[in-house]
């Protein structure tokens, strides 16, 4: 159906229903120049130095991922201390990648490109520049500030987690200059980046960096700058429908995550929460919930608060939803029937789906760059939407639809993006 024509028929019959149906189609975005997980335009620039801002966990590791590419680097950080010990562990790790053959030259040479600065300037010759300073909306504001007169050619880009980035360039004299580079944690391994374009971010910010991903060896998405990108934000059910069921009592954590890892997910979301630390993944929920103005579906569990409270933070404190060390608790999970584990493994699943609908429907990203990132950014066995198609859309309406008239709650409103599609008898979110 082509949405513009019937757009205009509507205005025409007065307030048809297809007057509220969006002008662009979910299918028409992935032709569309707005997202792609490539990145529309081929650079236009050779990146050969970069720059790093912060050298902790995410710089640290960005700037030894960078040098064992071949990249000149230098490692800005406020902390003389930081800035040593951060070149002293890239150092050693260079040495063992070199002692098991994993480096394309020898560590010495490769460290022969790598500097240390405690003054920004020292940033200056950079091609690009990544920022992976404190997540805090007036230091990344202020450092941009400064960058952007010392790194005169430079495209600035940022590894914020939960920050606009249009928020970050706000107020520069030229915010196209500044883009998102979200890697995961640990950079050195995890395959993922969201290239994140903010309001005024240029099409060759974009593309500089989608290709500075690839030559890095990871796989960039290029997606809109909304609240959680893409997999913080489309990840939020996965952890936070297990926790309401965990709440009701209708399972036990062991028996939630056997189920989970049952239908293909390598940890279920109780150990997955250990994993990330209950601390991390509670204040991803809140900042997704505080960024889409406390809509309900995004609300985190007071479990998790509570958890939280009382330091029970997962495998770090050595106790989470599971006891770690010495203790190792129980992970039996009591048997149950079949039928029983479908109904809770579709519940999260429906939940997961319609969220990546939403986001599909918000135009954050194409269907195939959702699935990707969420297969690359999280280890889901099988991207959200493609999913979908397999369990059959109509059936996963129908699962929201119960959970909706059950619960009378906004949070499980089937999104409408999904009810027009399963009404044209569309089976896919994908375009063949
Ligand atoms: N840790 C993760 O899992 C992860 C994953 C993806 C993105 N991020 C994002 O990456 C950024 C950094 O996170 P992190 O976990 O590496 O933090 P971190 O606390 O490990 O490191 C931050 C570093 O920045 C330095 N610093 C403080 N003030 C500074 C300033 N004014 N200028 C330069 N450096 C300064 C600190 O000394 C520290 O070394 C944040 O925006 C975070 O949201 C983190």
């Amino acid at each position: 159906m082509n949405h513009l024509h019937s757009r205009t028929n509507g205005c025409v019959k007065g307030f048809a229903v297809a007057n509220l149906t969006p002008v662009i189609d979910w299918r028409q975005m992935s032709q569309t120049s707005t997202s792609n997980e490539t990145g529309a335009h081929g650079p236009t620039r050779t990146v050969a130095a970069i720059g790093v801002v912060g050298a902790g966990t995410m710089g640290a590791g960005i700037a030894e991922l960078a040098l064992t590419k071949g990249f000149r680097v230098a490692l800005y950080d406020v902390s003389p201390e930081q800035l040593a010990k951060a070149q002293a562990g890239i150092a050693r790790n260079l040495e063992k990648l070199g002692a098991k053959g994993k480096l394309s030259a020898d560590p010495a040479d490769l460290l022969m490109h790598f500097v240390g600065v405690t003054d920004l300037h020292g940033l200056a010759g950079a091609d690009v520049v990544i920022e992976a300073a404190p997540e805090r909306l007036d230091l990344k504001k202020s450092l941009f500030s400064q960058l952007e007169t010392m790194c005169p050619r430079a495209i600035l880009a940022t590894n914020t987690s939960t920050l606009l980035v249009s928020a970050i360039a706000g107020g520069l004299a030229d915010p196209s200059r500044v883009v998102g580079m979200h890697f995961f944690n640990p950079a050195q391994v995890l395959p993922l980046v969201e290239v994140i374009r903010g309001e005024e971010t240029s099409e060759e910010a974009v593309a500089v960096v989608a290709q500075l991903s690839r030559d890095l060896g990871k796989t960039p998405v290029v997606c809109q700058d909304t609240p959680g990108f893409i997999v913080n934000r489309v990840a939020r059910p996965f952890y936070g429908e297990a926790l309401r069921l965990l709440g009701e009592r209708v399972a036990d954590a062991p028996t939630i995550d056997a189920i989970m890892r049952g239908v293909g997910f390598r940890m279920g979301p109780f150990e997955l929460m250990d994993l990330i630390g209950l601390d991390v993944n509670f204040a991803s929920t809140v900042s997704v919930y505080e960024a889409f103005f406390h809509d309900p579906k995004y609300r985190p569990h007071p479990i998790q608060a509570r958890m939280v409270a009382a330091g029970r933070l997962g495998r770090k404190t050595g106790k989470g939803f599971y006891e770690y060390g010495e203790e190792q608790s129980e992970r039996l999970a009591p048997e149950v029937s079949l039928e029983f584990a479908e109904r809770i493994s579709t519940r999260i699943l429906a939940m997961l789906i319609n969220e990546a609908v939403s986001a599909l429907a918000d135009g954050v990203a194409d269907a195939r760059t959702i699935d990707t990132a969420m297969k690359l950014g999280t280890n889901y066995p099988r991207g959200p939407l493609l999913w979908a198609s397999e369990l059959g859309l109509p059936r996963v309406l129908a699962v929201l639809t119960e959970l909706h008239e059950e619960y009378g709650e906004d949070r499980y409103r089937p999104h409408p993006l999904l009810r027009r599609v399963v009404k044209a008898g569309e089976p896919s979110f994908y375009q063949e």
